[in-house]
Parts: structure tokens; sequence; C-alpha cells
């Protein structure tokens, strides 16, 4: 029977060893994420036909249709809609009151039939995604499928959200994404019941929401660059309102984030008379944090806020505005008569708390409007908000305490955790993302404890940020094996993906109730629902179930897959392994864990980075910050540039040593010339080491630094080659002089 697919593996085991109550290895098997409050077996199972049919109550047909729609991709049939929940196979009912909790579902299937019983829309919908789980996996994908029995197993499961708020952020300014693409993240956000999507509009470098009344906004803020190589693009308010229905049958609110007053300069460079200073910029076209702000002091200014969130709250229905309000550097304030002109008349003692001036005055315009303004902590920062107001919790999250406590509410999407622009981690080759911050591992991501954020009423949940500064136009990013096309979507989807898959079961499922071996082994079934989606994601090392000291200090590992019906492959040699290398049947010993490698191997193109154990560097330390190491393979006998990142290392302006260490090899590491790149734009350049003749093998150069900028790749070029053969390796660490 075709649904023996998702029990390959450890579950095929399973399912022999439990073969006579074939309910009892279902229910262990059900693996939905995020999990639900109460699952109960029922006897057989539910076999969907052709003739099947979909009821549902006079509220939902938006959903029935969804469903109907959704079924029929798959398995290519088209069943009926019946205007009447009771007379049909599937029935989606509408009964408020029955399940007792906002977007809380009671689910039933029999091998009779499946009832869908929603407290809300909200419910039935996640009633109908708890549904499709169940289903095999092929059902989500877009294209018919042949072969699959569809069925499901008899189950009733009562399900609620434990959090109102479980939401993700879309950087749409840094880096401008189609809307399919934007219909695909909700798509994704609401197969794992996440109800709120931010869509950040604005920042310095792009505005992308249509406003009627400011043409220029639109006609010169969404782009960048020359007109022949120009980037960007906006959304039309018909392109706003398609995607809001969109995000409504799928029950996902879009809160639009108009930022101000930092990160605005595209509005800046389009009517240069909003800021203080009233000088024409240019659209960046690279990351960029722009210290114009918006003048309060200008009714103008005011004036033009007011009118674009007229726009704005005619266009979004949301009970949410958000805006923005984080990162502002107030020296533009600190000169300019018009604002300090407003700072005397209310009485304020310094420039940022024009920022809480301008909060106030702007949540109690949208108070009028019957609106709650959301924005990123700093808005509760910057003085006291009279309004109540949410604030993002992004950075100071423990700020949280003290800014419910007068009255405000929190969602907490703390940077530690939250930030998906963040790689998972820091192993060699990992894509090239954000490096302000240490790696966030999916089970970093699902530590994340909500409850430490009290009083618990005040915090109306959590969410996922993905900013694409690292995408922003121009940017060359980097090319991994996985991916076939260099497309930004890509690499936010490989970013996004499976964290969002953790952050949707931290929102959804009590703390109490979360587990991560138990998360992580559900999770093992949910990248085939990716791949039938057509979603990129990364790919899991395989897991390290035991690692065991053996004779003479040698390493034992046993491993486990990350990926039900991937394959693992092995090094022990301290290579990278490829598709072609041993395949893992049993525990492999090893010497030296540093040259134990083993990866995930889904397809003979899509595979996982090694596991990797970062060499101890402690002994290295007054060489500074380890920053890239050489191997054989990257040696070659002639002279040769070798070119190296060393984002994060180099960071701000001064003085500078790179010392290069051989560990090991019969060659030795000949360097030099070497030269210090902001990009493409070359910083430093140095002939010749002073040092490469010292007698303990090391080879130092320094140069100096005085056009830093934060935010930008900085790369290190250097011309190397092995003496007589390339066997050589060591280490390259970067150390910043005490000025
Ligand atoms: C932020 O990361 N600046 C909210
Ligand atoms: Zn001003």
């Amino acid at each position: 029977m075709k649904h023996d697919i998702i029990l390959r593996g450890k579950r095929l085991v399973a399912l022999l060893v439990t073969i006579c109550s074939l309910s009892t290895a279902w229910a262990g098997e059900l693996n939905l994420i995020p999990k639900p409050l109460r699952v109960e077996e029922g006897e057989g199972h539910f076999v969907l036909t052709a003739k099947a049919t979909i009821g549902y109550d006079a509220a939902l047909e938006e959903q029935a249709e969804y469903l109907q729609q959704l079924l029929g991709q798959s398995t290519g049939w088209d069943l009926t809609l019946k205007p009447e929940a009771r007379k049909a196979t599937i029935r989606l009912e509408l009964k408020p009151g029955e399940v007792g909790h906002p977007e809380g579902y009671r689910l039933t299937v029999t091998p009779k039939g499946i009832t869908v019983t929603g407290e809300d829309r909200g419910g039935v919908f996640y009633g109908i995604q708890t549904l499709l789980q169940l289903f095999p996996t092929e059902v989500y994908s877009d294209r018919r499928q042949h072969d699959v029995v569809w069925s499901a197993p008899a189950v009733t499961v009562y399900d609620a959200p434990n959090r109102p708020w479980r939401g993700m952020m879309l950087d749409v300014a840094r880096y401008f994404y189609h809307k399919d693409f934007v219909k695909k993240y909700i798509d994704m956000m609401a197969m794992y019941k996440l109800n709120k999507l931010q869509l950040h509009l604005i920042d310095d470098s792009g505005w992308r929401l249509e406003i009627k009344k400011y043409p220029r906004l639109t006609e010169v803020g969404a782009w960048a660059g020359t007109d022949a190589k120009r980037l960007g693009g906006y959304y039309t308010q018909e392109d706003i309102k398609e995607l809001i229905a969109y995000a409504q049958v799928r029950n996902v609110e879009i809160i639009p984030e108009i930022e101000f007053p930092a990160h605005i300069l595209s509005a800046i460079v389009a009517y240069p008379w909003l800021s203080c200073t009233g000088l024409q910029h240019e659209v960046p076209t690279q990351h960029f944090i722009s210290k114009d702000l918006l003048c309060v002091g200008k009714e103008s200014s005011i004036q033009f806020l007011r009118d674009i969130l007229d726009e704005t709250v005619a266009l979004f229905p949301s009970a949410y505005i958000n805006i923005g309000g984080d990162e502002a550097n107030y020296v533009r304030w600190e000169s300019c008569p018009h604002c300090q002109a407003i700072i005397q008349r209310e009485g304020l003692k310094k420039a940022s708390d024009l920022q809480g001036y301008l909060t106030n005055v702007v949540a109690e315009m949208m108070k009028e409007k019957n609106r709650t303004v959301v924005g990123w902590e700093e808005i509760l920062l910057r003085g006291e908000v009279k309004t109540p107001v949410v604030g993002v919790f992004w950075h100071n999250v423990a700020d949280t305490i003290e800014a419910t406590k007068t009255g405000h509410k929190a969602i907490l999407s703390p940077a530690t955790h939250m930030y998906f622009d963040f790689p998972e981690s820091s192993t060699p080759g990992e894509v090239k993302a954000a490096t302000w911050m240490p790696p966030i591992s999916v089970e970093k991501c699902y530590g994340m404890e909500v409850n430490d954020y009290s009083p618990e009423s005040t915090v109306l949940g959590v969410q996922g940020c993905f900013w694409s500064d690292q995408f922003i136009h121009g940017t060359v990013l980097q090319e991994i094996d996985c991916l076939d096309e260099n497309r930004s979507e890509n690499y936010a989807e490989y970013l996004t993906f499976p964290r969002l898959l953790a952050l949707s079961e931290v929102a959804w499922t009590p703390q109490a109730a979360r587990n991560y071996p138990d998360f992580s082994y559900r999770l093992a079934t949910h990248f085939a629902r990716l791949d039938a989606k057509g979603c990129h994601y990364r790919v899991p090392e395989p897991h390290i179930e035991k690692m065991e000291t053996v004779d003479n200090g040698a390493l034992r590992f046993t491993l486990t897959p990350a990926i039900d019906q991937a394959v693992i492959r092995y090094t022990t040699d301290g290579s990278y392994p490829t598709v072609h290398s041993p395949i893992y049947t049993g525990p492999v010993t090893v010497a030296d864990k540093s040259d134990f490698h083993a990866i995930t191997v889904v397809t003979d193109t899509h595979y996982s980075l090694p596991i990797y154990f970062a060499p101890d560097y402690s002994a290295y330390k007054p060489y500074g910050e380890f920053t890239a190491e050489w191997k054989p393979l990257i040696v070659q006998t002639q002279k040769a540039p070798w070119r190296f990142e060393c984002t994060g290392k180099i960071a701000g302006n001064g003085d500078y040593v790179i010392t290069f260490i051989p560990t090991k090899g019969e060659n030795s590491l000949q360097l030099g010339g070497l030269k210090l790149y902001k990009r493409d734009e070359l910083l430093a350049e140095v002939a010749q080491s002073s040092t490469s003749d010292s007698n303990d093998g090391t080879t130092a150069y320094r140069f100096s630094v005085d056009a830093f900028e934060a935010g930008t790749p900085f790369f290190i070029e250097v011309e190397a080659w092995g003496e007589g053969g390339n066997d050589t390796s060591g280490l390259v660490f970067i150390r910043k002089e005490a000025q």
C-alpha cells in the first residue's frame, strides 16, 4: 500500500513490530507539526475516492473550495462541493463555542468519513491542515499523482493554539520578492498554522507600496542602480488586495510595516523635503543604514505620514499597523532647528525623546481609526507611550517585562533564536548570511523559552524574522550545490526552512509539551512534504545518536538519518564526503573526531553539509579570531590567488594583523602579496609579508582599514602555493590591534 512510503526506514521497523495492531503504529507515527493538544486513536483508515464529496456550512465556502482545489491538484479528482455539511464525505462545520478556543478545531477521521469542526473559520482551516498531514505526502504536490492510496488513519484530534500571534516578518524592502513568492510564503506559513505576516515594505533601499498621493515613492524610491541595470519593484494597491485575499482564506493576517523615523531613505530620495537636511540622496544598491530620519519638526512630514497611513489603513483590513521604529540614529534631529523647536515646545530632554513623541502622535492617529500600533521594541523604549501598543522584541528582550507592565503587549522575536537570516551553522561551506551573532540551529530555534517572558497574558506570541540584507540588489550570492539556480528566493527558502517548522511549534504548542528529540523525529517526515511543495530547505546533517570513547581514546559514532528515506555517507580522513563516499550502515570509529564527516544525501544533487566539529582554537588566542583554514585541496603548486571571506573579523576601522599558521603536511605554504577587499573594492594591499621568514613557521601581515562599513562582506586574497607539493594544512587568524 502506498502509505507504507511514509513508514520506511526505522518507521518500517516500527510497523513490522506492531503489524497486528495497525492503529497503534499509526498513532505513534502521525508526525504532526505543530504537535496538537490531544490525539485519540481510532480503528482503521479513511480512503479518499473520486466519489467523495465536501460539504460545508454556509460561512465556509472559501475553505471548502480551498480543500477541493488542493485535493484536486494531487488526486486529479474534481470532488463535488455540497453547500450543506451533514450530507457529505468530508464535512466542514463552524460551531462557535463548541471547541472553546479561538482558532481551535476538532478533526474526526473514521473509515466512513471526515468531520472538521472549527470554533471559527481559522479553526476549520487548521483542521484541514492537520487532515492534509494525515494523507500521504504526495497530497501537497500541484501535479497529478498516480498509484497513491489516499488514506488517512482513523483518529480524533482536539487542538487549539497556545498563542494568538504566530508570525513571520518578510523583508520585501531590501530585496523585492514578486507577489507570487509572497503567496508561496503565505502558503507555507499556513501549512504550519502561522497566522500573521508582517510585510516589511519600507527601508532605506526600497519603497515597495504604491501610494496614490505620492507617486514618486514607487516611481523613484522603489528602484536602485542606473537605468539600464536598475533593480527593485513594488506592489500596486491591486497586488496588495490580491495578497490580502489570498492570505485571508489561509487565516493569515497581513500587517503592513510602514517604517519610520529611520530606514526611510527611499522616501527621502523621492521627496527630499521629508528629511531634516533636504539634501538629495540615491537609493542605495547595497546594505546601508542611513542617518537621515523623517524630520519630525516640519508639518509637511507629519502630513506625509498622515496621508501614507490613511492610504495604508484603507488598503489593509488588519487590526494592526506596524510603524517600524528601529535603529534610529538621532544626529540629524540633534542639529535640525525644526526638530529642536518641537523638543522645546514639548519640554523634551533629548533628541531621542522625539521618537517617543512621534509614536504617541501616530498611536493616537491609529486609535481614531480603530487600529493598534505595532513596532519594534524601540517604540517602547524612547519615553512613555500613553496609548497601548504592541512591541516586537528583537534585541532587549528582557525589557518586555518592564514595557508590558505599563499596559502594552509584546511579540517575542529574539534575534538570538528567531532571525532566520542567520545561518544554521558555522560549518565551512554554509550559505553566506548575517554574521553579527552566532548561528541559529533548528534546535536552538526550537528551544526558545516563551514562558520566560512573563507576565504571560501580555505576550501575544512569537514571530520569526526574515531579513533580506544579505540578498540586497547587486550582492552576488554564494552558489550552493543543492540550489540549481542562484536566485534569492531559493536562499530565502533555504534559510527559512526547516526553522519555520520549529517556530510553528514554539508558537502553537504549550512549552511544557515541547520536546526536541520528539520534534526532530517528526520533522524527518516533513522534508518530503516540502519537496512536494517545491519549497527549498536546508538539508539537515545526520543526527549523532551516540559518540562513545573506545580503545586508545578513539571515538565511535552512531548516526541516525535526519530525513526519512535519505542515506548517510561519510569519510574518516578529514575530507568532506560526496554522494559517492561510503554509505553509513553502522557505527564508525575514528581516532580524531575532526577527521569524521557525514552527510545526509536526499538525491545526488541534494545533500547536506557535513557533521563538523569546529577544532579547538583556544591555543591560538593571541593570534585573534579564527578566519579560514587551508587544506591540500585549496593549495596548488604554482602561485595562485587564494580568496577567503573575513566578514565579521574586520570589525571597524583600525590596524589588523593576519597570521597564517601551518599545522600539518610535508610541504610548506609559500605566501606572496595580500589584498583586502570590501566586496570588490580594494581597501588595503601588502606586497609581501614582513615576517614570512619567522622561525615558528607562521606568516603575519599588517594592514589598516579606514573605510569600514557594517553589513558589507570583506575578503582576503593572497598569493599562495605549496613548495614542492600541496600536502599542507593550516589555520588563518585575524587580530585587531588595540587603538
Ligand atoms: C531589527 O533587527 N533592526 C529590528
Ligand atoms: Zn528635523
